[in-house]
């Protein structure tokens, strides 16, 4: 793989501080910005990126209402999403008018879709600057650009053969970060929009990740988080086809770092040599997010998610009986062209089989460019929603049930934060994703703490330190 090393961005970094330093000595404070993000785990990561980029240029983090500059980091995978953003834009808008002197700057996975940046050109004006999702490496440019001259500025590239390695980062948490592996999809399931906004699927070369994760242990990171739409497949492309099994055991044996955990799994790549490596590897944590998407094998086929009904389930049957505690996570998409009674009942089947610890449930949303969207057999909304409220109860019942399970148990919690609505208690994880809230302090938060967990409320636990 290429990496664009001969791009400069400290260059323009240089050039934006100039630029940023002017204007803050004539309004006499150091300039602001705010970032907000929507969707996943992969914006929150490119958010902490261009966060670095703002702070090493000079900005300092403040209220929306006053920021000199608002980057607003979006998502396209529904279309709620969107709408969400123009909702905001809105919002926006009266800020603007208030404080005219603030900039406004979109990015992510939405600028890729050309009738986004046509309706941004037309009918929000008052945005300044727009990028995509292959060129976060020169916000700086960007940056230097919108102070130099005003107007709208759009820079949307299709995709990005490279990736470039070297940007600040400002990360959110102390004690724990994202890590991507790779970028884009090759998969094209057929409802999906992120292979069109994120491009080819690309893996970064595992020495640069590894000597990523030993810097951030040096840094006081324990926990890392491993980030690709598909990491099963890493590695296909790079020079002796490492896989993402074999990146685990390395990733494990890196001091300082505790706990690993990955997102998102296929289903369809998830190999033995993976199982293994999980049931093997001490650090990484008892959880697996697995999509299914649908129950039904004619949709699965339909969907293109090379799996089907039994196969999936023989495969959740494997990781159980080789990982006996793991907590079993998923996506399921309602009301998929073409679906039928009988297909819905095949989810409901596999989700009442599997008894999934939770589930994330999605009504199915157009995505113009899809294939799915193209279909004349689209379900009719109330009873699409008629079946999410059906199997929203399932997956909720079976998460309680599920959920107890840990009850009296004593198990390790990294400490996250102090409880929002009890300040005598700090809420922290487990390995296989729970939520724990017991009595601490302050100096818990990043710390791994034994706890007991003595009483179990449906979604989260309360605990005692032992
Ligand atoms: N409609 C509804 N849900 C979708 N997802 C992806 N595309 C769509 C869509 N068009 C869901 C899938 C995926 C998750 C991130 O979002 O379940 O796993
Ligand atoms: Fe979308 Fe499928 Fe790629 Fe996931 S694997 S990002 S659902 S196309």
């Amino acid at each position: 793989m290429d990496r664009s090393d001969n791009y400069d961005s400290n260059k323009f970094i240089d050039l934006a501080r100039k630029a940023a330093d002017e204007r803050s000595l004539n309004i006499g404070r150091p300039l602001t910005y705010h970032v907000t993000t929507f969707g996943c785990q992969m914006n929150a990561r490119d958010s902490e990126k261009l966060r670095g980029i703002l702070e090493e240029i000079g900005y300092q983090p403040s209220d929306i209402e006053d920021a000199d500059l608002v980057v607003y980091n979006t998502c396209s995978v529904r279309e709620n999403a969107n709408l969400k953003v123009y909702g905001r834009l809105g919002v926006l808008n009266g800020y603007k008018k208030k404080n005219p002197r603030m900039k406004i700057a979109l990015c992510g996975c939405m600028m890729q879709e050309e009738t986004v940046v046509e309706k941004l050109r037309e009918s929000y004006r008052f945005v300044d600057l727009v990028f995509g999702t292959h060129n976060i490496y020169k916000f700086a440019e960007y940056i230097y650009e919108i102070l130099c001259e005003d107007g709208l500025h759009v820079h949307i590239e299709k995709d990005s053969p490279v990736i470039y390695e070297e940007l600040p980062k400002k990360r959110t948490y102390a004690f724990k970060s994202g890590i991507n592996i790779m970028f884009g999809c090759n998969n094209f399931c057929s409802y999906c929009i992120v292979p069109y906004v994120r491009g080819r699927e690309k893996s970064r070369d595992p020495h640069d990740i590894i000597r990523e994760i030993e810097e951030l242990a040096a840094d006081g990171v324990v926990e890392v988080m491993l980030l690709g739409q598909n990491v099963n497949s890493y590695g296909r492309g790079l020079e002796g086809e490492p896989t993402f099994a074999q990146l685990l055991r390395d990733v494990n044996e890196i001091s300082g770092i505790e706990r690993i955990r990955f997102m998102t799994s296929h289903p369809k790549d998830l190999s033995d040599e993976l199982i293994d490596a999980m049931a093997e590897c001490d650090k990484v944590c008892d959880h697996l997010h697995l999509p299914l998407q649908s129950g039904s094998s004619r949709l699965l086929a339909d969907m293109n998610r090379h799996y089907d009904k039994e196969s999936y389930l023989g495969l959740v049957e494997k990781i159980r009986s080789r990982i006996p505690d793991i907590t079993l996570t998923t996506d399921i998409i309602v009301g998929y062209p073409g679906e039928t009674e009988e297909d819905f009942l095949d989810t409901m089947d596999v989700v009442r089989r599997v008894e999934y610890d939770s589930a994330f449930t999605f009504l199915y949303s157009k995505r113009t460019g899809t294939p799915a969207a193209t279909r004349d057999d689209q379900i009719e909304e109330a009873v699409a929603k008629e079946r999410f409220n059906r199997l929203l109860a399932l997956v909720q019942e079976l998460g309680h049930k599920r959920s107890e399970r840990f009850t009296g148990r004593t198990m390790d919690v990294l400490v996250e934060e102090i409880n929002r609505q009890d300040e005598s208690l700090v809420t922290g994880r487990l390995t296989n994703n729970s939520v724990v809230h017991f009595p601490g302090d302050e100096s818990d938060i990043g710390h791994i703490v034994s706890v007991k967990l003595s009483q179990c409320m449906g979604f989260y636990y309360l605990g005692e330190r032992v």
